[in-house]
């Protein structure tokens, strides 16, 4: 049992480094099942209810397999539309009734702060899949751990990291979430490139100072930057009040390999976490990039699954009987020769 079983996971804010550490110790762990060398059944039985009211496919998908993967089942709603918070039933009741389907609840929801609310109502713990502009913290420990291990091949470290945000830090609850996460390590250094008007929230950048951290805001890309960590973002076009109003930053920060080479080191890790918009008039990371070994961003896609895993197993006490369920893998995808 750890201080995670039966608890909600709603903010990075309930973190201390101790704990990333054991998310991403028993991370780790869940790499032969992720890769399906082994599987285990150790939630057979259990309903993980994901309840997805704004648009989503990687976190959405990656919560189901997550828990597909330790054995568990998945009942999922998508779209506001197809819930009966379209007829104007409470977050709070809606929390009641699928709590009672559920054995723990993953969401997603446009307002910031929906998730808390519906938490309240829940009799399960309720995992936040992104409320709102306000947080994901889910995505940012999957971001960590990227960072994390991307680092290690360079043989450094979270502490005295230098990242590069890049893009809509207004609207961008990942690079919220990553930010106070980051604020819990010593020595970083963060250079926010963003227009005036998508700047990162000030609290933000406040906890960002009153950690110590070095601070670098600009409104371009400058100079070649010593970077360990690119982090490239997406206009997030649906908090805007219009679409006009979008489109005045679409396309303001694309990069290409170019780019990549004139700003960054030729180790610059490149993240992102997705959907990166392709669209001509965007073009935030450019296909020219998808063979830059440094383009970490579908390692990130696979460290969800892992971090999501591991985030199940320990709030649901099961984190140490995982390889007591073990079964072997008797499919295989390979074509035979
Ligand atoms: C992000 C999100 O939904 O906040 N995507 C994700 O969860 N991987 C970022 C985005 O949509 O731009």
């Amino acid at each position: 049992m750890s201080e995670f079983t039966g608890n909600h996971i709603l903010s990075v804010s309930q973190f201390d480094r101790d704990a990333i550490e054991r998310v991403f110790s028993v991370a780790h762990s869940m790499l032969p099942y992720a890769r399906r060398q082994k599987r285990t059944t150790v939630l057979n039985g259990a309903i993980l209810g994901n309840l997805f009211f704004e648009p989503s496919t990687r976190t959405r998908v990656s919560f189901g397999t997550a828990f597909n993967l330790l054995g568990g089942e998945v009942r999922e709603t998508t779209g506001m539309d197809n819930s009966a918070l379209a007829k104007g039933e409470s977050l709070f009741d809606t929390a009641r009734v699928l709590s009672g389907y559920s054995d723990i609840i993953a969401m997603r929801h446009p307002a910031a702060g929906s998730v808390g609310e519906f938490a309240e109502g829940s009799r399960v713990p309720v995992i936040n899949g992104g409320d709102g502009a306000n947080e994901h913290p889910t995505q940012a420990l999957l971001d960590l751990y990227t960072i994390k291990r991307e680092l290690e091949y360079n043989n450094k470290g979270i502490d005295g990291l230098h990242i590069a945000m890049i893009g809509d830090l207004r609207y961008g609850r990942t690079v919220h979430s990553l930010s106070r996460l980051l604020c819990l390590y010593d020595n970083v250094h963060f250079t926010l490139i963003s227009p005036r008007e998508l700047a990162m929230p000030q609290p933000i950048v406040d906890a960002i100072e009153n950690a110590g951290h070095r601070l670098t805001i600009t409104e371009q890309l400058e100079g070649n930057m010593d970077a360990d960590i690119c982090y490239q973002t997406r206009i997030q076009e649906e908090r805007f009040p219009s679409q006009d109003e979008a489109n005045k930053y679409r396309g303001k920060f694309r990069l290409n390999q170019a780019i990549y080479t004139r700003h960054f080191q030729s180790k610059t890790v490149i993240m992102h976490p997705l959907p990166r918009d392709s669209r001509m008039e965007a073009n935030e990371l450019d296909n020219d990039l998808n063979l830059n070994p440094n383009l970490a961003i579908f390692r990130q896609t696979d460290n969800g699954v892992l971090v999501r895993m591991a985030l199940f197993a320990l709030t649901l006490g099961v984190e140490n009987l995982v390889s007591q369920y073990e079964r072997d893998v008797i499919w295989t995808t390979k074509k035979s020769s």
